[in-house]
């Protein structure tokens, strides 16, 4: 399963802590992979900040490189071997061999340049969910804007016949309007929501708390949305 976004900073790396911990407490094996890490000079990595929440059984980040930027940017700019498709491809299939699931984090949003094809074209988040045949969630943001970028995510992917559902990454202690209203138009396709500060919580807390944000699609126990909504307002 492939978790992608909107955009940076949407909150996959919360995300993709949360699915695990709820598919670990639905007593599954978890492999978290990272296959393109960029900005390590400054900063904890995607992979340290899902194992402070979750603690899945096992972790890999396929490449690293020192800039904040796309990883096919940041290889180039720091003179490093992009990273090859195939070598994601193969990574993940390795994995899926011992883990009963298998977690790939994107890096930014869905056709963010990650590497190089043995061809020397670009490859992208959705290239690897077609060559795999995995699923996506998109975690989108819960305020303004989020209804279009939304949209023109889960359209490319639905064009790749890659099948997807959402996630909103924080939801706000204190909804306006406007989040309201984009969760009525955003429902029908989400199969999670995260409180805004999970990404704080203790790991205990956060384990325990995970299963009650996401769908069963998500491995969580999350049924009906009224219920859901009555609870975080
Ligand atoms: N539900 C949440 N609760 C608290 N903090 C959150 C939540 N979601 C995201 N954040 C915070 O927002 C920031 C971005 O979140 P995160 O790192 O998960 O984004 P991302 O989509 O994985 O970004 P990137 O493209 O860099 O991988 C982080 O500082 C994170 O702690
Ligand atoms: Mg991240």
């Amino acid at each position: 399963m492939l978790v992608t976004g909107t955009d940076t900073d949407v909150g996959k790396t919360i995300v993709t802590a949360a699915i695990t911990a709820a598919a670990q407490a639905a007593g599954l094996r978890v492999c978290v992979i990272k296959p393109g890490q960029t900005g390590t000079a400054d900063g904890a990595s995607d992979i340290d900040t899902v194992t402070r929440l979750a603690a899945p059984a096992n972790t890999r980040t396929l490449a690293s490189y020192p800039d904040p930027l796309a990883p096919l940017a940041a290889a180039r700019v720091a003179g490093l071997e992009p990273l090859e498709l195939y070598t994601a491809v193969d990574a993940v299939r390795e994995e899926a061999e011992k883990h009963d699931l298998v977690l790939v984090e994107g890096a930014g949003g869905l056709l963010v340049p990650m590497g190089l094809r043995p061809s020397g074209e670009p490859w992208t988040v959705a290239d690897l969910a077609v060559s795999l045949g995995a699923p996506a969630v998109v975690v989108s943001r819960a305020g303004l804007g989020t209804l279009n970028h939304t949209a023109l995510t889960l359209e490319a992917l639905e064009r790749r016949a890659v099948p997807a559902g959402v996630v909103l990454g924080a939801w706000p202690a204190e909804p306006e309007l406007v989040h309201w209203a984009n969760l009525t138009e955003l429902v029908p396709n989400m199969v999670g929501a995260l409180p805004d500060g999970a990404g704080t919580m203790e790991q205990g807390v956060f384990q325990r708390s995970a299963p009650g944000w996401l769908t069963p699609a998500l491995y969580g126990v999350l049924d009906d949305w009224r219920t859901w909504a009555d609870e975080v307002s």
